[in-house]
Formats: C-alpha cells, structure tokens, sequence
C-alpha cells in the first residue's frame, strides 16, 4: 500500500512546498483547507487536480483545528501514516492583537490533532511545526538544549505545543516529534512578513508603483534560511528510527537592515533613501536575536542547508521582480520537486 500523509496548513508557505514534496515521494496527500469565502489556495493550485481524474493524488478536506470532532473524523476516513502539523496563526506581532485565538490555534490546535490520534487509534507519526520563537530572550547560539523565554502569545502557544507534542511521546509511546525551525522564507512567503515585505516593496519601488517603505526594528537578528530545505527536515525527522526533537537552521546571521541592503541593492537602489520608521512594526516584547545550532539535524539527519540569507533574499527579490512583469519565474512556478 501506498503512503499516505494528512497536512494542516496546507496553503500555507510551508504546507506548499511539503504537500509537493511528498507527492514527488509518491504520497498520497491530504490537506485540511479552511472555508473562506474567497479562495485561500493559491500556492497550490499548481499541484491540485479534479478528485474525479484519474491518478489524482492531492485530496483536501474542509476542517480547523479548532474542531475537534472534525479532527477525529478526517483521521478516522484518512488513515493516513504520517501527520504533519503545520497549522497555526503564525504571525508574531498579529499574536499581540489576538492573543485567545493564537493560543486556541497555534497551542490547543496541536493536543486537538494528538488527542484525535488516540482516540482512532491511529499508529502514524506525527509532526508538529516548533519554533525558535519558543527560545525568545534566550541569547544565540540555540540548539535542542537550550531553555526557552517567549516573548509572545505565539511564542507561549508555540511551547504549550512543544510540550504536548513530548508528552504524547512519552506518555502514550506515540512516535511524535518537535522540528524546531528557525526562519525560513520563499516567494511563497506571506507578504507581511519582514523578508516579503522587504522584497515586494523593492521590486515595486523599482518599477515605480511604490515611493516608500514603513518599517519597525531594523536591528533584529534572525537566521534565514530556505523554505523548500526546511520541509525537506521535517519528512527526515518521521523517517529516522527514533523519535526525538530537533533545530532547524542556517548558523548565519543576519539583520533586518542587512536584508534590506541586500535586497535594495539586487534592483540597484539605496535602501536609506526609501525606508521610513513607523512604531505600528514594533513589538511589545521582541526577541532580539535568533541563530540556531542544527548540529544534531546534520549528524542524525544528515540535513545541511544550502541556501543562506543574502542568496535567499536575492532570490525572492528576482521572483518578486519577475511576478510584477508576468513573467515566470523558476523560484514560483516550477514545483522544486517536481
Ligand atoms: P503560514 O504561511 O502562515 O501558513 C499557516 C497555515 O495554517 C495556512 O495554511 C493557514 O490557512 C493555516 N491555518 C491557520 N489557522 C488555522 C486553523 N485554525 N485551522 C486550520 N488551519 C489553519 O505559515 P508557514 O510559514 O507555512 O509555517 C508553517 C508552520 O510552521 C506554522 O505552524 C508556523 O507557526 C511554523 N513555523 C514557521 C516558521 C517560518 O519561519 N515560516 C518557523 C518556525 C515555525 P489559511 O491559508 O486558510 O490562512
Ligand atoms: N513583520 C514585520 N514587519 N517585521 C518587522 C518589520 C515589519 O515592518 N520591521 C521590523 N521587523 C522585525 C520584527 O520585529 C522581527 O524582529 C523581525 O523583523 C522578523 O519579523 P517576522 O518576519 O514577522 O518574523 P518573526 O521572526 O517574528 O516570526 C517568524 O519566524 C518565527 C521563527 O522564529 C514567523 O514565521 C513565525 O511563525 C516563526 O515561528
């Protein structure tokens, strides 16, 4: 029989490049899609085909997590072997506007999914979306051990979720893990996070559809990496024998303001001359720097990253250049799999 894998968050940055990484795999896919009334499916209508065709390997199931009961009857019909969790609402600074529904999504969306395991009594593995915002105030470098300090309703709801996730594993031997991932970004990034934001406002300026560019703290440190290797850790994680949780990351570090450097340059123009403070960006807590140790993912895993900040960033502002002149470009259309 034919492996089978359920993804939450599907139409997300990350659930894209998965569900076409796993059908490259030979998978069988299902996504749980969200009922909106406009279609929220656009990253991966490219790969979706009618139910009705034959050799139709992508099925999405209306669903959220937080219906539970809808959980367990999705599961119950799927059977799928593999679950991956990627669901939330993953914005930090939106966390601080909408702190109950964040921990309802982002935390108690993740035992839902667990407790909807057990009760069909599914033996399948489980994967659930971590993240290095769960280390907050803790200084770099980061890796497994290290202690966490949100500093955010996302970053708290993103640890009660870590933390069901080990007791499922160790209370009810459920081969369940952590990928902890450090930022990872793509055209298929969502366009009010701060590397989109940043390269959709160079490509404009460029082309002259855009005067300016209101941001919060340039001096934030993060650790970029690319999207597409990322989903790439997590299937290895569910392939490896044993059960346990691990750092997703570049090592390299890199700040806001060197990302828009990087970016402004790419398209020729001085970013200084463009950007424009607004304190609406700002957060009221912020977590200053995050570099991860992904040691433990390339000695188990073998998992390396190969794209780094400045290449990633330079690769998006030619995706965003090329969208705004309807041309094709490889970082969108081609599937990285396929
Ligand atoms: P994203 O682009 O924001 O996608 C989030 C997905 O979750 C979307 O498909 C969204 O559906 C879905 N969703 C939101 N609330 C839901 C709910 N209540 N029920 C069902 N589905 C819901 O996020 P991403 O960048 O792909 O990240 C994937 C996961 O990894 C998230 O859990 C995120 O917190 C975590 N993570 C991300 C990073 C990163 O740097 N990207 C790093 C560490 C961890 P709609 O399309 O309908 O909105
Ligand atoms: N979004 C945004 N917009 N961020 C800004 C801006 C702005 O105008 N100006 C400065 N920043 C700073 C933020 O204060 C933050 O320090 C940094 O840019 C990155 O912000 P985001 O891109 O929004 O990402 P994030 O680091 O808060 O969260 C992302 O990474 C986490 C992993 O560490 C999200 O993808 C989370 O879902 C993920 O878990």
């Amino acid at each position: 029989m034919g492996r089978r894998a359920f993804i939450t968050g599907v139409t997300g940055q990350d659930g894209s490049y998965l569900a076409e990484l796993l059908l490259a795999k030979g998978y069988e896919v299902h996504g749980l899609i969200r009922r909106s009334s406009t279609f929220n499916t656009s990253r991966i209508d490219h790969l979706y085909r009618d139910a009705h065709d034959e050799g139709t390997k992508l099925f999405l199931h209306y669903g959220d997590l937080s219906d539970g009961s809808r959980l367990v009857t999705l599961l119950d019909r799927i059977q799928p072997q593999e679950v991956y969790n990627l669901a939330a609402q993953s914005h930090v600074r939106v966390s601080f506007d909408e702190p109950e529904y964040t921990g309802d999504s982002t935390g108690l969306g993740a035992i839902r999914l667990l407790e909807a395991i057990r009760m069909v009594g599914l033996h399948c593995k489980y994967y659930q979306a971590s993240s290095s915002e769960m280390f907050g105030a803790t200084p770099p470098p980061q890796n497994e051990q290290t202690v966490f300090w949100p500093r955010s309703p996302y970053g708290a709801a993103k640890v009660y979720a870590y933390w069901v996730t080990r007791n499922y594993r160790e209370g009810y031997g459920m081969f369940a893990v952590n990928g902890i991932l450090f930022n990872h970004e793509s055209p298929r990034r969502g366009e009010t996070f701060v590397t989109r934001k940043i390269t959709r406002a160079a490509a404009r300026i460029a082309a002259g559809e855009q005067d300016e560019l209101y941001m919060g703290n340039l001096d934030a440190v993060r650790d970029w990496g690319y999207a597409p290797e990322y989903v790439e850790a997590m299937w290895r994680m569910l392939q490896h024998d044993e059960p346990t949780d691990y750092v997703v990351a570049t090592g390299t570090r890199f700040t806001v303001r060197d990302f828009l450097a990087t970016s402004f340059e790419r398209v020729g123009l001085d970013w200084e001359k463009y950007v424009k403070f607004d304190e609406r960006y700002l957060r009221p807590t912020e977590v200053d720097a995050l570099i991860g140790d992904a040691s433990k993912a390339r000695d188990v895993l073998g998992w390396t990253p190969k794209v780094h900040a400045p290449d990633l960033a330079r690769l998006m502002v030619d995706a965003d250049v090329a969208a705004l002149n309807h041309v094709g470009s490889p970082w969108i259309d081609t599937p990285v799999w396929g």
